[in-house]
């Protein structure tokens, strides 16, 4: 198996030459061409630092760019009256110049978040937050570690705005934000990252900080109609990592994810889609991806695989804070992550009639937050690894 892998592998390499560069070879499709009519083929980058090659292949790989940053509430909303409209504005033009979609990322999430849409009284100048000082940040490696809610709790000045204030200011970031990119940004990730680790699934298990504890568990609903309102024809997905863990014993992760869509569902949001982020490993449990697949279209929605990488080592499951990866990775674990990326696309043509699209989140094993694990279907210097291969040869198979 190891060897016909490496071999086609190897194979694959010289045969990709002239169409990861943006021209396609007669003789192998690329991503996109391999899964054309199943569902979209997409990566993760603001396309501000592309050279030629890199920009060749997101041509010829992709359908669709998700925003890896810029769109974020920090990034693109930094203080209650500073839009940063440049990077995003520069990047659907691009891709509409291109023949490329954009999917939005993301509307309204705990993390990347500025503390001003919770703080009572805002400062009326552009900035925020004080500068820091030089040299004034030192790591205490006594300090206490602080849980989530208590570094959220940190950032904020002063008292905490009122419920009221705090959605009144999410309506108008959601309309703002959708309503410029109306019939150009074909999807939103609306909500991100709702849910706990850890919980037993019992609950909906929402985080007790941030937007569920200023403005309640129906700000999601609320957050799902002021994005249709600004854009009725736009998809609009919930999205968030690991909730496919415990599908196929409804537990916990994935049993809170069931509980949330249905009472979104039961509230008329107008919700479309449920992105499963698929940050997973070489030991992910692909029966509870499938079955969390099933589950989601039993509740009427569609599903979006919305930010792969399957790291080649390390215990990665998703969140930061997990292990880096080791110096060199040996040569068997990228067959092994070649077999694990075939299994995931197997799973995702048998259900191709909900998935709808399947991005990969960065471009390449060196443009990826998982630097270092190696979790891409391209190498740093874009040259197609085993897993490629694997992918290619499952959209071929259709
Ligand atoms: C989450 C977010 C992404 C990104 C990754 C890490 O999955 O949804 O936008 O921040 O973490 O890059």
């Amino acid at each position: 198996m190891m060897k016909k892998f490496l071999l086609s592998g190897f194979i694959l390499i010289e045969a990709l030459a002239v169409s990861v560069n943006g021209q396609s070879s007669s003789s192998q499709k690329t991503l996109k061409e391999a899964f054309a009519g199943k569902f979209l083929i997409g990566c993760a980058d603001d396309l501000t630092s592309n050279n030629d090659a890199y920009q060749a292949s997101i041509k010829a790989q992709y359908d669709i760019v998700t925003p890896e940053n810029c769109m974020k509430p920090q990034p693109i909303h930094p203080s209650e009256n500073t839009y940063n409209f440049k990077t995003t504005d520069a990047m659907v033009d691009w891709c509409e110049k291109n023949g490329l979609k954009v999917w939005g990322h993301t509307l309204a999430w705990h993390s990347q978040t500025p503390a001003w849409f919770f703080q009572a009284v805002n400062p009326k100048t552009e900035e925020v937050q004080p500068p820091r000082q030089p040299g004034g940040m030192r790591f205490d490696p006594n300090a206490p570690r602080l849980t989530m809610d208590e570094m959220w709790a940190r950032s904020i000045k002063g008292e905490m705005a009122s419920k009221k204030v705090a959605l009144k200011r999410l309506e108008k970031h959601i309309k703002t934000v959708v309503g410029r990119y109306k019939g150009r940004i074909i999807g939103w990730d609306v909500f991100n990252e709702s849910i706990v680790d850890g919980g037993d699934g019992t609950t909906e298990g929402l985080r007790t900080f941030s937007w569920y504890k200023v403005a309640g568990p129906e700000v999601l609903t609320k957050a799902f109609k002021w994005a249709h309102q600004a854009d009725p024809k736009a998809k609009l997905y919930y999205n968030d990592y690991n909730i496919e863990q415990g599908a196929v014993k409804n537990k916990g992760k994935h049993a809170s994810s069931m509980l949330l869509l249905k009472r979104l569902l039961k509230e008329g949001a107008p919700i479309t889609g449920v992105g499963i982020q698929g940050h997973w490993h070489l030991d992910t449990n692909l029966a509870d991806v499938e079955k969390a697949i099933e589950n989601y279209a039993s509740l009427g929605l569609k599903v979006s695989i919305t930010e792969l990488d399957v790291t080649a080592t390390g215990d990665n499951s998703g969140a930061f804070g997990v292990n880096q990866g080791a110096r060199k990775i040996p040569a068997e674990n990228y067959i092994k992550q070649a077999e694990v990326y075939k299994k995931l696309f197997e799973i995702f043509m048998r259900h191709s009639d909900v998935i709808e699209r399947v991005t990969f989140w960065g471009l390449s094993d060196t443009r990826s937050w998982r630097r270092g694990q190696d979790a891409l279907l391209f190498d740093g210097q874009l040259n197609p690894k085993p897993a490629y291969n694997a992918v290619i040869e499952t959209g071929m198979a259709k």
